[in-house]
């Protein structure tokens, strides 16, 4: 974050209003996100965000607060439904992938993940040895995400589901082929999300626009960053429709075991403003 506002004072004049959140707002507030900080958000024309967590704040007691909960709530609370990660190769960076140059050369892809929906802001609980995650989709939650994906897709959609096991997958597909009859032009095709994630290293250049549901997406994207040779390239945008700010983050997360060592890779931070300067401003 520290040099990602030098590169925006370098860009031109911006007002910054810095809150905390995650860890940080834990240790000061005893809460990830307080309501103040989502109102100053609200109000602000974009929240730029680094990322929020660490071994501290990790615990496996389901009454202590996460940093986490502070990312998903400003998620929610902003109504940001929409998550775009670009995946592109730098072409300086193609040996320092794990995977063949010649699989990855040509990769130009955005996985464009539904952000407020699914298993992870469905009914969750723990009843003595047994605990439960729900995961629920409405039409509306899928049409809006599947418009977002057909109107950013340049040669295709990919919609990524699990419609051989999961109703909500199956009700995803139906709504997500309906807008792509509305939307002719683009090609659309279905994959399972585990064929998915084996296409995604084999033939990771053949993807345009990848549409998927929001745990999925989480997964797909950071196997993606791969294809870029580090999780410290992806840069993302959150969106919703329009009537209030975009969130702008690095996908990756805190990076605990080199925090204070100056090291962090701080491309996916400035991917992040320049999505924000695009999108968001
Ligand atoms: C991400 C992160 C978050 C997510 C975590 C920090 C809650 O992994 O943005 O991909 O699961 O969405
Ligand atoms: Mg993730």
């Amino acid at each position: 974050m520290a040099v990602a506002t030098q590169v925006l004072a370098e860009l031109g004049e911006f007002e910054f209003d810095e809150r905390l959140v995650g860890g940080a707002a834990i240790d000061a507030h005893g809460t990830p996100l307080t309501d103040e900080v989502l109102d100053a958000c609200r109000d602000a024309d974009a929240v730029l965000l680094a990322a929020v967590g660490g071994p501290k704040w990790d615990s496996t007691d389901p009454g202590a607060p996460r940093p986490e909960q502070g990312l998903l709530g400003l998620r929610q609370g902003l109504g940001l439904f929409a998550n775009l990660r670009p995946v592109r190769p730098s072409p300086a960076l193609l040996d320092a992938s794990p995977l063949k140059r010649d699989r990855i050369e040509g990769t130009d892809l955005l996985v464009v993940r539904e952000l407020t929906g699914g298993i992870y802001f469905g009914d969750s609980g723990l009843d003595g040895d047994t605990a439960h995650d729900t995961c629920v989709y409405s039409e509306p939650e899928v049409e809006r995400i599947a418009d977002v994906a057909f109107r950013l897709a340049r040669r295709k959609v990919t919609s990524v589901d699990k419609a051989n096991v999961l109703e909500t997958s199956r009700l995803w597909r139906k709504v997500v082929t309906r807008v792509g009859e509305q939307n002719g032009g683009t090609p659309l095709e279905h994959l399972l999300v585990d064929n998915a994630a084996m296409q995604l290293v084999s033939r990771p250049a053949e993807f345009d626009v990848i549409l998927t549901e929001n745990l999925f997406g989480d997964i797909l994207s950071d196997e993606a960053a791969m294809l870029t040779g580090s999780l410290g390239m992806l840069p993302s945008a959150s969106l919703g429709d329009g009537s209030g700010p975009g969130l702008f983050e690095p996908v990756h997360g805190s990076a605990p075991d080199i925090a204070g060592t100056g090291t962090a890779n701080p491309l996916a931070m400035f991917g992040s403003v320049a999505m924000m300067l695009r999108h968001g401003l």
